[in-house]
């Protein structure tokens, strides 16, 4: 099975003060850091193999995947034997976690191509761990990335996630041209060129990779390189782009909805939607907000 790398080296500045001493990624979203939600959905999808991209500030990213022996044995003398479960399955059974550090903020692209000495020259799938895709249906969101794992395995063609955005939101993302064509959800077709954070009037659609990618091992040689871009940083996008001169990449458009948790405002509503469907914490929620509005 093809393995994950999931970036984790940024400093999180949208989210800032609430990032400042903890990893943006392990900012609480109901009972669990926002980093578990996506490594659950890359165990849905199939992958077992998952390597952090990550910065010397970030330990406790890797610390919530490891055993914590004093943490387990005092609950376990205590008999908290639920919260002794939970403790022991942050990390879902049998998936296997490396890191590599990026030492320098060179961008997404960079942070990538960091990941290559452990991974070697194999194919990859990327998850940003920014943007959570309905994870309170569980179906749907194994059916995107498992589908994108399933078409790429077929076809070979490497596979981009896709999502309409707003008019005020294309300047923010990655966005692809497929040439007038409107993807449906759960579908691929094929990307003519791929654009970082352009601004509106230069936009080629609204169509924004949404964070979640399947590359053919040719991404690396492009990664290799791609030059500084938008922001100054190596670009993901760019080395996509480029990429294209050479093999078909698709656009997959994804079905439910994907949730941006790099900004308040985006973990606002994150948390609202999510405390509403989760089926331990959703009565309470609903309660809550019930007697707010009254
Ligand atoms: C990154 C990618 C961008 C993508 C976005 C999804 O941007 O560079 O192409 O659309 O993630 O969240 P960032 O959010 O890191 O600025």
């Amino acid at each position: 099975m093809i393995k994950a790398v999931i970036p984790v080296a940024g400093f999180g500045t949208r989210m800032l003060p609430a990032s400042k001493s903890i990893p943006k990624e392990m900012i609480t979203l109901l009972d669990k850091p926002l980093i578990q939600y996506v490594v659950e959905e890359a165990y849905a999808a199939g992958i077992r193999d998952v390597v952090f991209v990550t910065h010397s500030a970030k330990c406790s990213v890797e610390n919530h995947f490891d055993t914590n022996f004093e943490l387990e044995w005092q609950l376990e003398q205590k008999g908290k034997t639920q919260l002794l479960e939970a403790v022991r399955n942050t990390a879902p059974p049998s998936m296997r976690f490396s890191t590599v550090r990026q030492s320098k903020g060179l961008g997404l692209g960079h942070a990538v191509l960091c990941a290559k000495e452990v991974l070697g020259s194999d194919d990859v799938a990327i998850l940003l761990p920014d943007v959570l895709i309905d994870m309170y249906e569980c179906d749907l969101q194994k059916d995107n990335l498992a589908s994108m794992l399933e078409r790429f395995r077929l076809t070979g063609k490497s596979q981009i996630m896709v999502e309409k955005v707003g008019d005020s939101d294309i300047e923010k993302y990655g966005i692809a041209d497929l040439g007038g064509k409107s993807p449906i959800g759960g579908n691929s077709v094929p990307v003519k060129a791929f654009v970082e954070k352009p601004p509106l009037e230069h936009a080629p659609s609204n169509l924004a990779v949404v964070g979640r990618y399947v590359l053919s091992k040719n991404i690396w040689r492009c990664l290799e390189s791609t030059s500084a871009g938008s922001g100054g940083e190596i670009q993901l996008t760019d080395a996509i782009d480029s990429l294209l001169d050479s093999e078909t990449v698709e656009a997959f458009y994804m079905t439910g909805k994907s949730h941006d948790c790099g900004n308040i405002n985006g973990f606002i509503q994150t948390f609202l939607e999510y405390s509403l469907q989760n089926p331990k914490y959703g009565p309470l929620a609903k309660e809550a907000y019930k007697s707010l509005s009254n």
